[in-house]
Parts: C-alpha cells; sequence; structure tokens
C-alpha cells in the first residue's frame, strides 16, 4: 500500500509540486543562519512546501496543516521540525553530560520523554540526535553529541534514536529523529565551526560513521548532510557519502535533508558558480530536502526543463519524502500529532522533571574527592556559593534548549538552598554575571577581564564553612557557531579561584561547560572539584544531591581533559606513532611543555566509595573469525558508601596490516554495588567488532594477538591476551 499510494500520488504530481516536496520552509520561530525565503505568498496551499521547521504549537500546527491538507491540490501533508536535542520543554543534560552517564537506557528513556512533548505541541520530526564524534575541544559543537568514542558514540545514537522514534513511528507520541551532520562535521580544521575537513576513507569509516549507521541500523528515517566538506567535497554534494554509502552500503530507506542553506552555501564552497547549479549537484548527490534556502522549489524546475536534471532524481527524492510521510501515519491522520492539544499538559510534567533530575544526577562526574571533602554534611551552618554561573538559569539549559525557559530551571543556587533549609547560603557572582543580548554583548561579558567582584567572593568565603565556586563557561561560550581558540577557563575566573583557594578554606569547584576544559591548577590545588556539565532543567536539584551525597556521583568523561589548549585534538584511542612518548628521551612524540597525557582520561570518574577489580577471566584463549568472546571480571565496592561503577572494555590489535588505535572501547557496563559486595560483570565480545578499514579497502579482522583491557577508564584496568585464528 505504502508503494502504490506513493506512485500513485507521484502519478498527479506537477513538476512544481514534486520540488515543493523537497522545500523545507522556516516557520519563523529560530534561525541558526541567513534567512533565504523562498519567497512565494500561500506557498503552501500551492503545493510549494513539504515540511516547515521552527513552528509548533497544537492549534497552529493542525491549523497550518489543514492549508496542506484541505486547501491544497494534493492535500498531501507536512512534515514539522524542530532541533529537539536534550529535551522539550523538560530539558535534559547536553547530550554530552547525557553520554557521561554511560547508561544508554536512561539516555532512550530521556530521548522518549522528549520525544512525548514535541509531539504534543505538533511536532513529528526532530533534528537530533547529533552523532558527530568530536576529538577537539575547541569545537563548540563538541557539545551535541556524545563525545570522541565511536564505540561509545553509537551506543548512543541508537538509544537516541529508539527513544524519539520508539517502537512504531506511527504512535503520536513518537518523532521522527534525524542523524546529523552526515558527515565528519566534528573534524573541523582547528576545531573552527563550519571549516574545512580532510580526514582519510579509513579514519572516517573506522571513527566518524559508526554512529551513523548505529543510528541507519536503529531505524532512524532521516539524516542531515554536514555544512563541511571532506577531502574537497562537501558534504552536501557527496554523491559516495549520501548514496553509495549511505543508501547502498547500509540500505538507508528515508529522508536526506540538507543543514541550514548548506545547499545554497555550495556556492561559497566554490563547486558550482550559480544556484541551479548547487541545486542540481545537492539533489543528484541524494540530498533530497533542501533545507531553507529555497532553491530546489525556485531554480530545478528550470533545470529539468532544460534537459539539465532528470526528473527520474526529483522523482526519487519525491518518494522518499512520501514514504517517510507515510511510515509517520499522516496520509492515514494528518492531524495525529496536533489534534490532541490536550497533550500539551505533559510539558514539564513532574514525572519528566523527575527523570530529568535523574539522568542530571547520573551525568555528574566526580573529578577530585582529597582527604573526602565530598559528600558535604547536611548540617553545615554558613555555606557560601560563589560564581555568577551558580545563579546564571539560562545556561543551566545549556545550547539548543528547545522550549525550555530559564524561569522553569533550577539553578545550583536555588539547589543548594532548597536542600539547606536549615542554613545560611550567601552568594557573591565573583565574576561577570551575563545579561541577556546581542550575542556578541553576552560573549564579551562571558569573556570579561571585570575582577571588581573578587573582593565580595573574598568576604564570603571567609565567613562560611566551605565555598561552593562555580566555574566554566556560560552557555554562549558552547555549542553552535561558539567555538573557542582556548580551553581554559574564561575571563578572570582562574584568578578568582586563586584568591579564594589561598583563604584556607575548603573549596569545591563545580564546573559548568560543554566542552573539556585545560585545569591543570584547579587539578592540583582545590581540593574537590565535581564536573556537571550544562544539566537541564533540573541542574540545581541534581548539583545539590551529589554534593550532600543524596547521590553518589557515578558518570564518567566521555572525552579527554587536556591539561593546554595546544594539546587539541586530544583522544584516547589515538595511533602508535613510530616514535611513541617516552618523557626521558628526547626524539619521542611529546611536548616540552606539557606532559603528552590528558590531565583527565576518557572514561574517567570517582565516586563516593571505592571498587577493585580483580579475577579476569577469558572463555577462551584462541578464537575463530566468528566467536565471540566472553569476557568476565570480579568488581567489589571496597569502601563504605553505595556507588556505582562504570566497568570498562578495551582491546588494541598488537599487530596489522594497517596502524591501529593503543586502545579501542569495546563494551562498558553501569552497575550499581552495596558496599563489601562484590558483582561479575560479564562481557561478550564479538571477533567481528576487531574489524578495521584494510589495506585493500573493505572490513577485516586479521588473525593475531590482541591486548584487552577491563578497568575503570581507558587508562587503567586488568589485562589479558588472546588470540585470534583463520580457520
Ligand atoms: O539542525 C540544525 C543544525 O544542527 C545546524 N544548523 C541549523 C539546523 C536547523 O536548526
Amino acid at each position: 500500500r505504502e508503494d502504490s499510494l506513493i506512485e500513485a500520488l507521484l502519478a498527479r504530481m506537477t513538476l512544481e509540486e514534486k520540488l515543493g516536496q523537497l522545500t523545507l520552509y522556516n516557520g519563523g520561530m529560530a534561525e541558526t543562519g541567513p534567512v533565504v525565503r523562498e519567497g512565494e505568498p500561500d506557498a503552501i496551499r500551492r503545493g510549494r512546501v513539504g515540511a516547515v521547521m521552527n513552528f509548533f504549537g497544537a492549534e497552529a500546527v493542525c491549523a497550518m496543516q489543514r492549508q496542506a491538507v484541505e486547501e491544497s491540490r494534493l492535500g498531501i501533508p507536512l512534515l514539522f521540525a524542530l532541533d529537539v536535542i536534550h529535551g522539550f520543554r523538560t530539558i535534559f543534560p547536553v547530550p554530552l553530560a547525557e553520554a557521561a552517564t554511560f547508561d544508554p537506557a536512561l539516555v532512550e528513556q530521556a530521548a522518549r520523554v522528549a520525544a512525548g512533548e514535541a509531539s504534543a505541541v505538533g511536532l513529528n520530526w526532530t533534528f537530533a540526535p547529533m552523532v558527530d564524534i568530536a576529538r577537539d575541544a575547541r569545537w563548540g559543537r563538541i557539545v551535541e553529541g556524545s563525545g570522541e568514542d565511536p564505540y561509545l558514540g553509537a551506543v548512543m545514537a541508537a538509544a537516541r534514536v529508539r527513544g524519539f522514534q520508539g517502537r512504531d513511528l506511527r504512535d503520536p507520541t513518537t518523532i521522527l529523529a534525524t542523524a546529523k551532520h552526515f558527515a565528519a562535521y566534528g573534524a573541523a580544521e582547528a576545531g573552527r565551526d563550519y571549516n574545512t575537513v580532510d580526514v582519510s576513507e579509513r579514519t572516517l569509516r573506522e571513527v566518524y560513521l559508526p554512529p551513523f549507521e548505529a543510528a541507519v541500523r536503529a531505524g532512524a528515517l532521516s539524516i542531515m548532510s554536514a555544512f563541511n566538506e571532506i577531502g574537497g567535497v562537501p558534504a552536501t554534494a557527496d554523491r559516495w557519502l549520501l548514496t553509495d554509502v549511505l543508501r547502498h552500503e547500509w540500505g538507508f530507506e528515508g529522508l536526506v535533508v540538507s543543514d541550514y542553506t548548506s545547499v545554497w552555501e555550495l556556492l561559497f564552497h566554490g563547486i558550482a558558480a550559480d544556484s541551479a547549479e548547487v541545486g542540481r549537484k545537492a539533489l543528484e548527490a541524494g540530498v533530497d530536502m533542501d533545507m531553507v534556502s529555497g532553491i530546489y522549489v525556485r531554480k530545478l524546475a528550470e533545470e529539468v526543463r532544460a534537459g539539465r536534471l532528470s526528473e527520474a532524481v526529483v522523482d526519487e527524492a519525491v518518494r522518499r519524502v512520501l514514504r517517510v510521510k507515510y511510515r509517520l501515519g499522516l496520509f492515514e491522520d494528518p492531524y495525529r500529532y496536533c489534534r490532541d492539544a490536550s497533550r500539551e499538559q505533559v510539558l514539564l510534567s513532574p514525572a519528566h522533571r523527575r527523570l530529568a533530575r535523574e539522568v542530571a544526577r547520573k551525568a555528574i562526574v566526580l573529578l577530585k574527592n582529597e582527604g573526602e571533602l565530598l559528600p558535604l554534611a547536611d548540617t553545615l551552618q554558613r555555606v557560601a556559593v560563589i560564581g555568577a554561573l551558580a545563579n546564571d538559569s539560562a545556561s543551566v539549559l545549556g545550547p539548543w534548549a528547545a522550549a525550555g525557559r530559564p524561569e522553569d530551571a533550577v539553578t545550583i543556587l536555588e539547589g543548594i538552598r532548597a536542600a539547606l533549609p536549615g542554613a545560611t547560603v550567601r552568594y557573591a557572582p565573583g565574576y561577570a554575571e551575563v545579561p541577556s543580548g546581542s550575542f556578541q554583548e553576552m560573549v564579551a561579558a562571558a569573556l570579561s577581564p571585570d575582577t571588581s567582584g573578587f573582593a565580595e567572593a573574598e568576604a564570603v568565603a571567609r565567613w562560611a564553612e566551605v565555598v561552593i565556586l562555580v566555574l566554566g563557561e556560560h552557555r554562549e561560550l558552547s555549542g553552535e557557531a561558539a567555538s573557542r581558540a582556548s580551553v581554559e577557563l574564561p575571563g578572570v575566573q582562574l584568578a578568582l579561584a586563586w584568591r579564594l583557594l589561598a583563604l584556607g578554606r575548603p573549596v569545591v569547584v563545580v564546573l559548568m561547560n560543554g566542552r573539556p576544559l585545560a585545569i591543570p591548577e584547579l587539578a592540583a590545588s582545590a581540593p574537590a572539584i565535581v564536573e556537571a556539565w550544562f544539566l537541564g532543567t533540573e541542574m540545581g536539584h541534581a548539583v545539590a544531591d551529589v554534593l550532600l551525597g543524596k547521590a553518589s556521583p557515578g558518570g564518567r568523561l566521555p572525552v579527554s581533559f587536556p591539561r593546554a589548549t595546544g594539546q587539541e585534538p586530544l583522544y584516547y584511542n589515538h595511533k602508535p606513532t613510530g616514535r611513541p612518548p617516552r618523557a626521558e628521551e628526547k626524539y619521542t612524540s611529546k611536548y616540552v611543555d606539557v606532559p603528552w597525557t590528558p590531565l583527565y582520561p576518557f572514561g574517567y570518574g570517582l565516586t563516593y566509595t571505592t571498587f577493585a577489580y580483580d579475577s579476569l577471566r577469558l572463555s577462551r584463549r584462541r578464537l575463530g573469525l566468528d566467536d565471540t568472546l566472553e569476557v568476565v571480571v570480579s568488581v567489589t565496592n571496597t569502601g563504605r558508601r553505595r556507588g556505582e561503577e562504570v566497568v570498562q572494555l578495551y582491546v588494541r590489535d598488537e599487530v596489522a596490516s594497517v596502524t591501529r588505535p593503543v586502545k579501542e572501547l569495546k563494551g562498558f557496563a553501569r552497575v550499581e554495588l552495596a558496599p563489601g559486595e562484590t558483582k561479575a560483570v560479564q562481557f561478550r565480545l564479538p571477533v567481528r567488532a576487531l574489524r578495521f578499514w584494510g589495506l585493500e579497502g573493505g572490513w577485516v579482522v586479521e588473525p593475531g594477538w590482541f591486548t584487552l583491557w577491563v578497568g575503570p577508564s581507558s587508562a587503567e584496568g586488568l589485562q589479558a591476551r588472546f588470540e585470534v585464528v583463520s580457520p
């Protein structure tokens, strides 16, 4: 029925109506680039629009849908899209923080709630998950993904797709997911957003593509092409990527949408002389829908008529768009996502807030806890909360916060006050507060050299029994178009920290940020450091829960933290080099001014208890290519508190025909243990998971020896070896 309906419609469509289906129109609530309106009045009624973005509200959506369904010639329903990245009205931790939970089931639930809220206001399509691997902390959009590791990235990508799309896309509480930005957007040179990418096919296949493939396998029916070029070919015009790999190799059946004006931007990449040519190139490459630039609908009919573009290419793209609409159930009931306006009551429901608090708690990573300063006693009487970010309800939500409202969000200051009703909590901003304004004004304020708040902060700190010092990035310093040339603490924050640490009070540093920060001075001098990212609506409560021991921190870093910006790009799964770093040998791969190692490695995080690993057991030492290795390790809680441990499995291919990373994550499990409890944690490692992109092209597993580690981070673990033999 799907095919017959699509073919019947296609047969009745004019060329203009076909191109209309390939056009995504900006409904106008948010814009992240130049607006190129397709400019025709009454475009929906005239069948010139296939989808609308940045427009929601059940009644408004239904009214707009009515124009398409009841007043256009063919009555084809519209898609309604928004960037629902980490929540809609209830905002969850930013995706990087969600990845720090190492808990895909929880991340799936968060996406499920986001879909439930978004669909309640008429939306049926999200431009998420963002699955770009990011190895460079300077890149602002590192906050939107799952970090540097392709395995973790793939697991999280699939979890989010399942969460958004549910089991049945026709269920009106689910929405269509978009894996973006295809591909390698996170590899922008120098971490500068939208910049050139040049990676080998091997790196592309092994590092950047796995989360996309996982999203497709999980059923994602939409993919967004990236802004960047890869090795000379802009992704939005890359037929090999968008058609050969995506459709022919992976069997993707959904639609490919461009990024915001990325079809038009092909002109600035310099691969075509006019907008008709860029439109043709994008469509022929496999971009089915043109986001906002309006080039398909304005330029391509003439290209077809002049014989420069085959109508069959247009038809194929239209089929894909109609197929997605069909699978969303829109032909059966075009109003299924907007019919029931009472569903809007689910927004910010107590259950959603509870889940947001749980995810936020689990995303917190304890980086340092000297002398068990944490958890703090709830009998404290005088608490200082210092740092403008502690009182910044907009930053709490992080970038891309959809319909999240600062007034719904709990700041760290509010969270601490609520958790310590019997104490006096005094606040001092210390460094400049950031009033809302233009992005230039906000960035300038966030980087301000103003030290006039230091004296008050010192006075408050002197008075207190304990200082909670909140440092990090205002949300304008993170996200799209927010790359930083320096990933050190912005403005005067480090100077403030020195002044407060010199007072001799116990200082707990809480970091709010969307990227790894280079904080070697704090790591050396602050007794306790808590990485709290941007945790969303419930941030303040979640931070208070952890600081006061109502919840135990158990998150792990999904990205390596550098000692200095100059180490970037920095990632644990790097290649060995011919001269691996050795401190005592000059001519080895390292720096003369900072150690080559990260400040905090991938996978790292402490808890309020301690864990011991022993009895690493492998089911066998020799395996064939089709076998699966079973790995078991005993993990014991050796401390005095309950805690959660993220047990991680890494592998190294010792000798291969191409160089292999020094370590690669192949499995993880987050387990909870009571004091004294021991659990046997099991992993299954299929030999095919050891594959790499071979010398001749194509995936291979080569026989030989592998080293395996199971431990608490990428830098530690029990070790064993096994051999893969050919039949
Ligand atoms: O989905 C986003 C994309 O990630 C960046 N450019 C704008 C798009 C739509 O808002």
